[in-house]
């Protein structure tokens, strides 16, 4: 593929304008099939004569640029005609906009300089058995655009009057053409689009539209408006106390849109960029514009949706939706933790701990397996693994917990859908993983010493502390005796000699036994009950539910702790307590920040606090998935639909219902490889009705009675 192609850009020097390429064709013959390959040190956006090819935007995404580049191929048999204009214009995308905000390192300077390009064959068969192929090369053409500047932070400038194209011929120069692969994530289109709710003015006179949703995307408006008129739209996630636009939390973010309009009445949505909002100020804007004028436009990797929810309690239902719209807010390609801040990163924490929801949420096995592979590329010449993949923070310590990613992830992606594909491509950097951390600990068999994370955002923090109160050496220790185990359970479906991991896995539980014999947080209980290394599990269930108790029946937990809470007490006999957790109102808990009106999940459970007041700008994000994994309970355990290491995929299901009261019913569907699941149970009186479906073989547990079923539906009381 690209044999002949080269790559083109508009001049050796950087410059903000986007430049749009141009390649003008006849052709004499009739055709039989056109195929278009594409694909842009930056982010492309291409048409043909006139039309946009494809749906993909921001194509060609995002990866590990210095390893691998994906491109793109359409049929674009149905655009071409006699006479042909081909044309893309190209932004910096991820591939050098200034990310991260926060940051001035060598690495990102670097990055910011690279200059952008553009690679495209287009291979034609005429009726006549013939073929062309037309490339990228000093033939084609280059000007500067509308696109006066697009960039992933700062949003965009677009001059909808401009019309003095300056056509030049393209540079040539020696592009990767080696590192180009063909896409392997899913396609990032629009997905979904959301009607404004109405116009606000803001106490501060300010008009803000609000689309009732917290969203990834851009906004589409229509206007009358004079020629060369200045536009200007900003995003925010929410309102302040007071009811004015805030976006103090997107940090050096602009999140913004300048447009300069032509005369008369005009359609626009930004091409080459993306934002985090629920709100957008608008200026410039003629007064007689209404909400029907405005939509948000969602763009997401078009993840098919596998697993529904819903239930007794309306808040738990907006929970779930919440968590829906956060991954479909974060799954841009990359799993991120936000998409509105100046940071937008492939943290690898997050998306561990978020994995088993987005697994079951959305079909996301294409996506992780794209993913995974950037992981393994990006992780260093020792095996650690990167803080955020793609690497962008390179200085970064590999923390435990976050580089965990390199197991945890995959085994994931293999128990949900069942297919060793992923193993077989990450079994080399899940071992590299563990034995960095060999490597590197002070003490053999656990890992003691390094820089992490902790129990990040933890509420048992100490003041002006991101980082809960658990020991780093027990959470790494933990995440370590959890790490190997995985490997040595992914080593044995592929059938790898790994008696050495074994060996290491008994070590590090003996040593783990030896060095923490007590828990002192709520996190340490968690993990040493979820990775069964309490040496008297049932013991330590009931002193994690007596501090809970103490701890005024809520939660302390952080990103870390969170994720398996639920799980251990729900394995342990404390379902009632769980529920008691999911159910609480009060600040800290899942469902606080839906009585603050939240239509996403938040980074920190008090986001917007009891008084109105926000946490501090410097790290507030209103779409941060992390805390969403609770949702991973509620199919499984609530709803109890599971199946054993042996079944991945669900070749057989294991249903085991957990109902209560409080919630009234529920159902989950979950759309497996073996065919659908539906569990559903509704409190009657003082007893309980089941309503099961399968499409495979199933064991059935509903109280102390066990029914071996095969497809069908099935009704059950207790
Ligand atoms: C990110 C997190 C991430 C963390 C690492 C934050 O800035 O938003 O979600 O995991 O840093 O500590």
């Amino acid at each position: 593929m690209f044999e002949k192609a080269q790559w083109i850009c508009n001049s050796l020097e950087s410059v903000d304008v986007c430049p749009v390429f141009r390649k003008v064709f006849p052709l004499g013959k009739t055709i039989e099939k056109a195929i278009l390959y594409a694909s842009a040190l930056g982010v492309y956006d291409l048409s043909l004569n006139g039309e946009k090819v494809g749906r993909q935007v921001l194509a060609p995404g995002w990866t590990c640029y210095d390893r691998r580049i994906q491109y793109q191929k359409y049929d674009v048999t149905r655009l071409v005609k006699t006479d042909n204009t081909l044309e893309a214009i190209v932004a910096k995308g991820w591939y050098s906009s200034p990310m991260p905000g926060w940051e001035n390192s060598e690495d990102k300077i670097a990055r910011m300089r690279r200059h952008t390009g553009l690679i495209v064959q287009l291979d034609i068969s005429f009726a006549d058995g013939t073929d062309l192929s037309l490339v990228s090369d000093s033939t084609w053409i280059w000007s500067e655009s509308p696109l006066r500047f697009a960039e992933i932070y700062d949003g965009e400038v677009y001059d909808a009057s401009f019309s003095s194209y300056d056509w030049k011929p393209a540079a040539v120069f020696d592009g990767p053409t080696e590192l180009l692969f063909s896409q392997e994530g899913e396609d990032i289109c629009e997905v979904g689009w959301v009607a404004a709710r109405e116009i606000i003015v803001t106490p501060e006179g300010e008009r803000v539209v609000d689309f009732g949703q917290n969203v990834t995307g851009y906004f589409e408006f229509t206007v009358d408006a004079e020629e060369k008129a200045r536009l200007r739209v900003t995003c925010a996630e929410t309102l302040d106390s007071k009811g004015n636009f805030y976006n103090g939390n997107y940090r050096s973010a602009k999140a913004e849109l300048v447009y300069i309009a032509k005369k008369g009445r005009q359609t626009f949505h930004p091409i080459l960029t993306y934002y985090g909002f629920r709100y957008i100020r608008i200026e410039g804007f003629d007064p007689s514009c209404r909400a029907e004028d405005f939509t948000a436009i969602v763009v997401s990797s078009d993840l098919k949706r596998t697993g529904s929810i819903s239930c007794g309690v309306p808040d738990v239902d907006r929970l779930f939706s919440n968590v829906i719209w956060g991954q479909i807010g974060n799954f841009l390609d990359v799993p991120t933790d936000c998409p509105q801040r100046d940071e937008r990163l492939g943290w690898t924490g997050d998306a561990q701990v978020f994995c088993k929801a987005a697994t079951y949420n959305f079909d996301t096995e294409r996506f992780f397996i794209k993913w995974l592979k950037d992981l393994a590329l990006s992780q260093r010449p020792d095996g650690a693994v990167a803080q955020v993949v793609p690497d962008y923070l390179p200085g970064g310590e590999p923390s435990a917990a976050w580089g965990d990613a390199a197991t945890i992830c995959p085994w994931q992606v293999f128990q949900t859908y069942g297919d060793r594909t992923v193993l077989e491509n990450q079994f080399p950097s899940m071992c590299r993983w563990v034995d960095y951390i060999a490597s590197t600990t002070k003490r053999k068999n656990l890992w003691i010493g390094g820089t992490h994370f902790g129990d990040w955002l933890g509420l048992d923090a100490s003041e002006g502390s991101y980082k809960g109160a658990s020991r780093d050496d027990f959470i790494a220790s933990a995440f370590y005796a959890h790490s190997v185990r995985l490997v040595v359970k992914a080593g044995k479906v592929l059938g790898k000699d790994v008696s050495g991991y074994e060996r290491l896995y008994g070590g590090i539980v003996k040593a783990f036994r030896e060095e923490f014999k007590e828990c002192l947080t709520q996190t340490e209980y968690v993990l040493a009950i979820g990775f069964d290394l309490a040496a008297d599990r049932k013991k330590a269930a009931s002193e994690l539910a007596a501090m809970i108790a103490r701890d005024g029946l809520s939660m302390k937990t952080g990103f870390v702790g969170t994720a398996y809470l639920l799980h251990v007490l729900s394995d342990c006999g404390y379902d009632d307590l769980a529920y008691t957790l999911l159910f609480r109102r009060e600040y800290p808990s899942w469902l606080y920040p839906i009585t603050k009106g939240a239509t996403t999940i938040w980074e920190h459970w008090d986001g917007i606090k009891p008084d109105g007041s926000f946490w501090s700008a410097s790290m507030n994000s209103f779409n941060h998935y992390a805390y969403g994994s609770v949702v991973d309970w509620i199919y499984e355990k609530a709803a109890g639909i599971g199946h054993s290491e042996d079944c991945p995929g669900f070749s057989k299901a294991l249903i085991k219902p957990h109902p209560d009261k409080r919630l009234g019913w529920l159902s989950a569907t979950l759309e497996t490889r073996n065919g659908r699941i539906v569990s559903s149970w509704e409190c009657i009186g003082t007893g309980v009705r089941y309503d099961i479906s399968v499409e495979m073989p199933a064991e059935v547990t509903i109280g102390e009675k066990v029914y071996e079923v095969g497809p069908g539906t099935y009704v059950f009381w207790s």
